[in-house]
Order: structure tokens, then sequence, then C-alpha cells
């Protein structure tokens, strides 16, 4: 059983994903992490960041166990992340790890931006998330602020549209919902509420794989 869950950046799958995984008992991957990994990776080893064959080698190094988000959240990593995944090769490399995990038992759920399109095509359930570029970039800066932090609205607002250009311009795997996708919009809704949205497609879908 494979959940796909795709949307642009901070709409809230990540949150939505987690508490899924957690409902349904299924092992939850972050894909963006991979990609953040990647970079990562690159930046701390001093390398380019527009070396396709470089940053190839680094995809097919990276551990799924090892992912930690809290290292991989900040702002610089997510910027450098979206560069190295218009690449073609680093796509491959990690769509391959990606697969095997989609296929542990007794299900699972990835979240990212082409799950239910290039990763899971045949995921029984897709959720397309998203909610207006105003609404994700007031989320992240209450999230920033909330925190303790400080941040600035207009270039949040300004990154917010920059990676979704990123995103949906690229030609490999470019954002996009699924044909089979349920779309799910956030901007006028709590967490709690998309949640039990969320869960009310996967019961559905789940009854008619049974
Ligand atoms: O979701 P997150 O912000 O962590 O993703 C970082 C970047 O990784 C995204 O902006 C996107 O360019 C890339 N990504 C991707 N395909 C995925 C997940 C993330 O291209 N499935």
């Amino acid at each position: 059983m494979i959940i796909a869950i795709d949307g642009p950046a901070a709409a809230g799958k990540g949150t939505l994903a987690r508490r899924i995984a957690e409902e349904y008992g299924f092992h939850h991957l972050d894909t963006g992490l991979t990609y953040r990994a990647t970079a990562k990776a690159l930046l701390d080893a001093g390398l380019p960041l527009d070396d396709e064959a470089v940053a190839e080698k680094m995809a097919r190094k990276i551990d799924l166990a090892g992912l930690d988000r809290a290292v991989l959240s900040k702002h610089e990593i997510g910027e450098a992340a979206s560069k190295i995944a218009v690449m073609p090769a680093v796509r491959r490399a990690l769509v391959e790890a990606q697969r095997a995990f989609s296929r542990r038992e007794p299900g699972t759920v990835l979240d990212g931006r082409d799950i239910g399109t290039v990763v899971c095509p045949d995921a029984p359930v897709k959720i397309y998330v998203t909610a207006s570029a105003e609404v994700r970039a007031k989320r992240r800066y209450d999230e920033i602020v909330g925190t303790g932090g400080s941040a600035d609205y207009a270039a949040i607002f300004e990154d917010v549209k920059r990676r979704d250009e990123r995103d949906m311009g690229r030609t490999d795997s470019p954002l996009r919902p699924a044909e089979d996708a349920h779309l799910l919009d956030t901007s006028e809704m709590s967490i709690e509420a998309a949640f039990q949205m969320a869960k009310s497609i996967i019961d559905a879908g789940l009854s008619r794989n049974a």
C-alpha cells in the first residue's frame, strides 16, 4: 500500500504525511530530504552544485536511514536542493532509492513533488496538497517567528514563488498533480481539517483496494 503526497514548498504536506503514516502504521519518507542531503554533502565537501556527474555520485551514496530533518531543514540547503533537483542523473539515482523504500511492508507514505507522477505512478492513493503562495509564505513566516526567530515576510514570499517556478518549470519531472490525484487546497483549512479530509480520501482508497 503506497500513499503518494505531492505539492509545492510549504504547503504542509510534510506534516500531513507524518500524521498519516502514524495513523496507519506505515513507513514515511520525505523525499525532499534526499535532495537536501545530496546538496548538503556537496556543499560540505566544497564541490560544485552544477556538475551533474559529481552530484549523481553523491546522490548514490545517500543513506535513507540517516536523513536528519533538523540538520537538513536550513533555508540555504533547500535552495541548493532545488538546483541539483533539475539534474536527470541525480533524480534517477534518488528515485531508485525512493522506489525501493516505497515497497516496504505493511505500507508507505512518500511525500515530495513527483511521487504520484514519476516515483510511484501506480500508488492507489494520491493526494496533491496545495495552498496559495501568500498562505504558504505566511505559514513559514509564523513558524520562524513562533520559534523565536526573525523573518521578513516579503523575502519569504519571493522565495516561495521562486521555488515554485523552479519546481514547476523544470523539464525532468516538473511539479504537477497526477491526473488521478485528489486535490487538497489547504489555504483556508487547519492542519486538523486537512488531516480529516486526507483520511477520508485514504479510507475510500483502502476499501477500493481491499
Ligand atoms: O520539500 P523540500 O523543500 O524539502 O524539497 C527541497 C527541494 O527538493 C524542492 O524544492 C525540490 O526542488 C526538490 N524535490 C524534488 N522532488 C521531490 C522532492 C523534493 O525535486 N520529490
